[in-house]
């Protein structure tokens, strides 16, 4: 099994359901298109903490199912304990590895996920995987993912944004984390059998005196922080964390786009 960068701690839990609440309109925009629709048994695989399996079961309604897979009991038990707290009786959440059959042999109309292909050692295997599981006629496959190699743009440069970005790619790298997880993909769906899909860019923009981009890039680089000295490209004491996000919320004092993240969709349909 590949190491998973991120891990599943309580902060990086809370950490997903932020990024969740700044990811959520992409991630409805690219399934929406892909043709998720109400009714619908879907799969939500690496669901994590549940929230992409939250949005789903919104786009399936009352009528749909939604299973969320996730080999982390860990985030399991917190995405149970919010869909109870939700009252939502259309979702379940599995224990498993992508690729391994959720419950029943039933077939899904739509396989979808966020954040979770750029984790796999390959890509085009985790796609194969999941084919037998879709319904051959007109089973829906549409995944959000990360371009983890389109470049910061801040203009003028900030250097501390462009140092915390080196960091967290070095880190994600160190996880196994593919680069090209959007670009990489239209191939990745061809050679497993789907076809040719379609493929959309997103760009997540933080600029101005209230950006989203210091918090988040603090965030995670104290999830990452710990992978980074294991591997000694930083000591952790040295980095101070505590005051990185002012320095980073000041670097972009200006207003110039503090992070733009290349988000990216694709889908198909069998
Ligand atoms: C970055 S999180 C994304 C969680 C969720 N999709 C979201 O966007 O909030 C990736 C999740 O995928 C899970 N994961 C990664 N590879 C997996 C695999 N091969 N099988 C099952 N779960 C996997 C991890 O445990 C983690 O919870």
């Amino acid at each position: 099994m590949a190491e998973y960068s991120l891990g599943h701690s309580p902060t990086e839990q809370q950490r997903l359901q932020r990024q969740a609440a700044l990811l959520r309109n992409i991630t409805q925009t690219i399934w929406r298109r892909a043709g998720l629709e109400p009714g619908m048994r879907v799969l939500d695989v690496g669901c994590g903490v549940g929230d992409t399996s939250f949005l789903a079961a919104d786009m399936v309604g009352a009528d749909g199912i939604v299973i969320g897979q996730d080999r982390s009991p860990e985030a399991l038990a917190t995405a149970r304990q919010r869909a109870a707290d939700l009252g939502l009786n259309q979702v379940e959440f599995v224990e498993g590895e992508l690729g391994s059959w959720p419950g029943s042999d039933e077939r899904f109309d739509a396989i979808v996920g966020r954040y979770v292909l750029i984790h796999q050692p390959d890509i085009e295997e985790a796609l194969l995987k999941l084919r037998p599981m879709l319904r051959p006629d007109g089973g829906i496959i549409a995944f959000h993912e990360l371009e983890l190699e389109a470049r910061t743009m801040s203009d003028p440069a900030s250097e501390l944004v462009l140092q915390v970005r080196g960091w967290l790619r070095q880190a994600f790298k160190f996880g196994g984390m593919q680069a090209h997880g959007v670009m990489d993909l239209s191939r990745c769906f061809y050679e497993a059998g789907f076809g040719w899909p379609q493929v959309e860019l997103y760009p997540l923009v933080g600029c101005g005196p209230d950006s989203f981009a210091p918090a988040y890039l603090v965030e995670i680089l104290r999830t990452v922080a710990p992978t980074l000295e294991k591997h000694g490209v930083i000591k952790v004491d040295e980095l101070g964390l505590d005051t990185l996000e002012a320095r980073l919320r000041e670097s972009c004092a200006n207003g110039a786009p503090g992070l733009v993240q290349i988000n990216g969709g694709a889908w198909a349909r069998i």
